[in-house]
């Protein structure tokens, strides 16, 4: 498409931007802090919502705390390094307790000092093909990932775990195989779409907040699909066009159930739903998607 994309390159196994793999090596030794809460998803599962409820929760729904500065500034991205935008690590070192954390890698590749630690951590999953629909069209218009390719390419790729950050079976299986052992939250993305005020309350327990009712009231409004959309602290608007370019797909893009259907062809959807039964009889990940 005529722009510079950031190549990439395998660590451990699981394809990884060139830039994560080139500082893996302190990516793996970072030192998580008791107070830290780690966000930990596969890309495209409901990240930057679930950052923005959690915030909101640990600030006991001040909205304008959320707004001093955009998502990837205020929540440090451990694994990401974009020379023009910084550093998680960076970031996250500079930054005063309690910090709130974003990674998207798997359970096995996770730096081991947040579990020697025992931070609170969140696992937000997404039903796979529109967790696939929403990770093709971010391809499409963040240049710091490779070119999809056309669609039928990309839904190969993804079905073989070609994809950064590797297998999505993979991925949210050995987070629900690590689930009982550590202190993961596990979510669903759909749960949230369905009655986002039940989860906003699971996560006020899990952070071991009180908040009133009202105030859970202003968080479920102010991190809703079409708020976020408009909130230049929450959209990924301030991320220069060369890097994210909303024109070809913005970053909010649906916030939708179900979107896959416009995607999938019949054969594509037969042809997934056979490997998602071969790929998933190994684990008790309860078939809690609607698709
Ligand atoms: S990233 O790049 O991994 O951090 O992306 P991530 O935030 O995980 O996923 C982006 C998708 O989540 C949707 N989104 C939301 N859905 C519902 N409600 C809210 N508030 C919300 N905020 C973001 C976003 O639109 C992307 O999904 P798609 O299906 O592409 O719209």
């Amino acid at each position: 498409d005529g722009t510079k994309r950031l190549s990439v390159n395998y660590v451990k196994g699981i394809l990884q931007p060139t830039v994560t793999c080139d500082i893996w090596d302190e990516i793996w030794n970072f030192q998580a802090k008791s107070d830290d809460l780690l966000i930990s998803t596969y890309p495209k599962a409901g990240t930057t919502w679930t950052q923005e409820i959690v915030e909101l929760i640990q600030n006991e729904g001040d909205v304008e705390k959320s707004k001093r500065a955009p998502t990837h500034q205020r929540f440090p991205f451990l694994e990401w390094k974009i020379p023009s935008l910084g550093s998680g690590l960076e970031q996250a070192h500079a930054m005063p307790s309690p910090r709130i954390l974003k990674t998207h890698l798997p359970f096995h590749l996770l730096p081991p000092s947040f579990l020697e630690k025992n931070c609170k951590i969140i696992y937000v999953a997404r039903n796979p093909k529109d967790n696939m629909v929403s990770y093709y069209h971010f391809q499409r218009m963040n240049k710091a990932l490779p070119d999809p390719g056309t669609w039928e390419e990309y839904f190969e790729n993804f079905l073989a775990g070609k994809v950064c950050w590797g297998s999505w079976h993979e991925h949210v299986k050995g987070w629900w195989e690590a689930k009982d052992k550590h202190r993961i939250l596990y979510l669903f993305y759909e749960d949230m779409k369905k009655n986002p005020k039940h989860e906003v309350q699971k996560l006020t327990e899990f952070i071991e907040k009180k908040l009133d009712d009202k105030v859970l009231d202003k968080i479920v409004h102010y991190t809703s699909f079409d708020v976020m959309k408009q909130n230049p602290m929450a959209n990924y608007s301030s991320i220069p066009a060369e890097i994210m370019d909303h024109s070809i797909s913005p970053f909010m893009r649906k916030g939708a159930v179900g979107d896959w259907k416009k995607h999938f062809t019949v054969a594509q959807n037969e042809r997934f739903d056979e490997d998602y039964k071969k790929k998933m009889a190994d684990t008790r990940l309860p078939f809690h998607f609607q698709f």
